[in-house]
């Protein structure tokens, strides 16, 4: 089992997919420009064959970002491959990441194909790939709700065809964390090849299951998982790229101390410019990257991180790229954070001006929500007039 967990953020593609998001191609090198910033190890830019917008955002990001894979994505056909091709040539190092679907709903329904068929596509696809670049990534979409051993048989002719990573895609959010775990353990133990290839997991949020599963699969050793920053992406989204990462980084001994490149401090930075041109809001409780993931409110919990902050913190702010702990004032916080507050604002304020305005404060929290910096100099403005 390699050390090193590959982050493939497929934030361009996967997370361009959430409904309403639509990056122009300077917004998507900008993204890919903070990607490699934060260390990600591939950037999948985009479906080139989707419209050529695309295809032109593609190529821009592959001409300009330097030290990362950049992946296309195509379906198993040859029109798609061209386009993936024809939009990362430029890069530095060109990937195209081909896939077909392999559960018998999605092969019947969707498809209106047969298995056999099925197969001979993903061999087909790969070969064709293969003539162009020497990094392709299979992908087997509804693998999680895929027959097993058919499922061992594509990754088996995909790895011989030529496939340098087979991904495992929870493409509806299904799979929970033992069966998830089980089928990694599956493929590990029945894909005669698959030590040829890195074995990649690609998780949907539809349960909110999407950073367990993860979690889960790296602990049976995958080398990469397919993440987005924020979690967006189609429907309930993909699994977050700040919440694994951190996740490995806090608790390194619940995953045999695997490891990924990133460069935590850039995560808040890139969150936030993820939002910003997405337009996609990160809710305030979101972990990590949240406004809240960091703000104490509760004046027992105020209290205690101001003694020290492991009390209520299990990583600090600083680590993930927040620039300091925010001291929420409201109707929960105490007399400490009150202080502390007024401090950090350059407000010293003698123990009897402290207990009026404190009593102010407090009177203040039952009218209103949140109590602003200028709620307190305005509070402080009139406590000392008053005297
Ligand atoms: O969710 C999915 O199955 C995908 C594939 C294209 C990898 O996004
Ligand atoms: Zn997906």
């Amino acid at each position: 089992m390699s050390e090193i967990v590959r982050i493939f953020d497929t934030t361009l593609r996967d997370g361009e997919q959430s409904p309403g998001v639509n990056l122009s191609a300077h917004e998507k090198v900008l993204i890919a420009e903070q990607l490699v910033r934060l260390g990600v190890d591939i950037i999948e830019a985009g479906f080139p064959i989707s419209s050529p917008g695309d295809l032109e955002a593609v190529r821009q990001v592959a001409n300009t970002v330097k030290g990362v894979v950049v992946a296309a994505l195509a379906r198993a056909n040859k029109a798609d491959i061209d386009a993936a091709w024809e939009a990362v040539k430029g890069a530095e190092q060109p990937m195209i990441h081909t896939f077909i679907s392999t559960s018998d709903l999605h092969i019947h329904y969707k498809l209106r194909k047969t298995r056999d068929e099925v197969l001979e596509a993903a061999e087909q696809a790969v070969r064709y790939a293969k003539q162009f670049t020497e990094e392709v990534e299979f992908s087997a979409e509804d693998a999680s709700r895929t027959d097993p051993d058919y499922l061992c048989k594509v990754y088996e002719v995909a790895i011989n065809a030529g496939a340098t990573v087979i991904n495992v895609p929870d493409t509806v959010g299904y799979a929970e964390p033992n069966e998830f775990s089980a089928l990694i353990r599956t493929l590990y133990e029945r894909v005669p090849n698959i030590h040829k290839a890195v074995v990649s997991v690609h998780c949907h949020d539809d349960l909110g299951l999407a950073t367990a599963n993860t979690l889960a699969a790296i602990r049976e050793g995958v080398g990469q998982v397919e993440v987005t920053i924020n979690g967006i992406g189609e429907r309930a989204g993909n699994t977050s790229l700040e919440e694994v990462v951190m996740a490995l980084a806090t608790k390194p001994a619940a995953f045999n101390n695997r490891k990924t490149r990133i460069n935590t401090r850039e995560l808040v930075p890139t969150s936030k410019l993820v939002s910003q041109l997405t337009g996609m809001v990160v809710q305030p409780n979101k972990a990590i990257v949240g406004a809240n993931a960091f703000a104490h409110e509760a004046g027992i919990h105020q209290d205690g991180v101001l003694k020290n902050p492991l009390t209520y913190e299990i990583m600090t702010p600083e680590s993930v790229g927040w620039q300091n702990s925010k001291i929420v004032l409201g109707k929960h916080s105490g007399r400490h954070g009150f202080a502390s507050r007024l401090s950090e604002m350059g407000i010293q304020l003698s123990p009897e001006e402290l207990d009026i305005a404190y009593n102010q404060f407090k009177r203040l929290t039952d009218e209103r929500k949140h109590i602003t910096d200028d709620d307190l100099v305005n509070l402080i403005k009139s406590v000392r007039a008053s005297r």
